[in-house]
């Protein structure tokens, strides 16, 4: 499969996804500051993988940087790390991700060179644990998944958001590689277009049949009985179980439980907060009104200095989802009760291996 982003010993290498599909752009960043922005350009995108490449992020920052001890070399990777963490607000893996590395030099007694391996050995460790923990999200996912079936989709969830199969498109592809015949709708995922896009290219790569709406079609959709499921990945997950994910997402959970359609979230561990007790708290990215004016930044669609609103991301309540489908197992309500259980056994912050043992 290809890979959205990889480390090439010396870059980490991206897949540009504000090119796809009409382009196959990969580009070698090399500096601290490439990364920044091309996370907040969303050439890579996705909450597992902005983490991903912010942990290289921070390798990267660090290595022509010369430091007289560990005290140093902290405060310094601390820095870098706020500021990586700043490129992008509501994904919450980004943040969890530098801080799994700035935990991972907290402790050693090794000198700045070591500490500086010691960044790209948890850099490459986040990258496998998120491999593998979309793997095990797949094979819980799948049963939930029966033959015939047509599930809906929202936004991109596939191995461009993440460093391995994906989290909503993770279970679709199991299920896929276990024989069952599926049908997805995808969203298009207006103002960016993630949807139309970037799944239905993923779609297409593996061969699952996919056909594209615009999102308003998506309650007639439900009416007109043509969705059987809708799964969707997560951007942060609060301790009550409220899940922020890509704008329009929110609407899809009120069709879906006014037609009585199960609403899946699929996301990592790594997705959840325990620091905030519910979805009020999470802080929603606001970009500029001009990727709602015009399309793809080019095509005006409106009278011109219209003003224009565009929260990125939206919060769901926990009350309309179904299940989060983790790396564990799938959570069931109320989640509070779940979500608090897996803190007291310290699941959430551990690596990946550990958490299945
Ligand atoms: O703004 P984006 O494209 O980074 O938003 C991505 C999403 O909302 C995804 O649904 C979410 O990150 C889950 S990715 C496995």
């Amino acid at each position: 499969m290809y890979k959205s982003l990889e480390w090439t010993g010396k870059s980490l290498k991206i897949i540009d996804q504000t090119l796809l599909p009409s382009q196959t752009v990969f580009h070698n960043l090399y500096t601290v500051e490439a990364v920044f922005d091309a996370i907040r350009k969303l050439q890579v995108r996705g909450a597992p993988a902005i983490g991903v490449a912010a942990a290289f992020g921070l390798y990267l920052g660090l290595l022509p940087k010369r430091f007289s001890n560990k005290t140093a070399f902290l405060n310094g990777a601390k820095k870098l790390a706020d500021y990586l963490a700043s490129a992008r607000p509501t994904a919450v893996n980004l943040k969890w991700a530098l801080s799994e590395v700035i935990d991972s030099i907290s402790q050693p007694d090794a000198s700045a060179r070591e500490l500086l391996q010691l960044v790209l050995k948890t850099a490459l460790r986040i990258q496998m644990d998120d491999e593998a923990r979309c793997e095990a999200i797949g094979l819980n996912g799948a049963p939930l998944i029966e033959d015939g079936m047509t599930i809906l989709t929202h936004c991109n969830t596939g191995a461009l958001a993440t460093a391995g199969i994906g989290t909503a498109f993770g279970v679709l592809y199991t299920a896929h590689l276990q024989g069952k015949k599926i049908n997805v709708l995808v969203d298009e995922t207006r103002p960016l277009l993630q949807g139309a896009r970037l799944t239905m290219w993923e779609f297409r790569q593996v061969g699952i049949p996919a056909t594209l709406i615009t999102d308003n079609m998506a309650a007639y959709a439900m009416q007109r009985k043509k969705v059987d499921l809708v799964i969707v990945g997560a951007d942060r997950i609060a301790r009550n179980g409220d899940v922020a994910n890509k704008i329009g997402t929110y609407s899809l959970a009120v069709s879906c439980h006014y037609h009585r359609i199960p609403f899946y979230v699929a996301a990592p561990l790594s997705t959840f907060d325990l620091s905030i007790s519910a979805g009020k708290e999470i802080p929603i990215e606001e970009r500029s009104g001009r990727e709602v004016t015009y399309i793809w930044e080019q095509l005006p669609i409106t009278v011109e200095n219209a003003t224009a609103w565009n929260p990125a991301f939206d919060v769901t309540p926990a009350a309309l989802i179904h299940g989060i489908i983790t790396e564990k197992k799938i959570l069931k309500p109320p989640f509070e009760k779940v979500i608090e259980k897996l803190k007291f056994n310290g699941l959430i912050q551990k690596n990946y291996e550990e958490l299945i043992v």
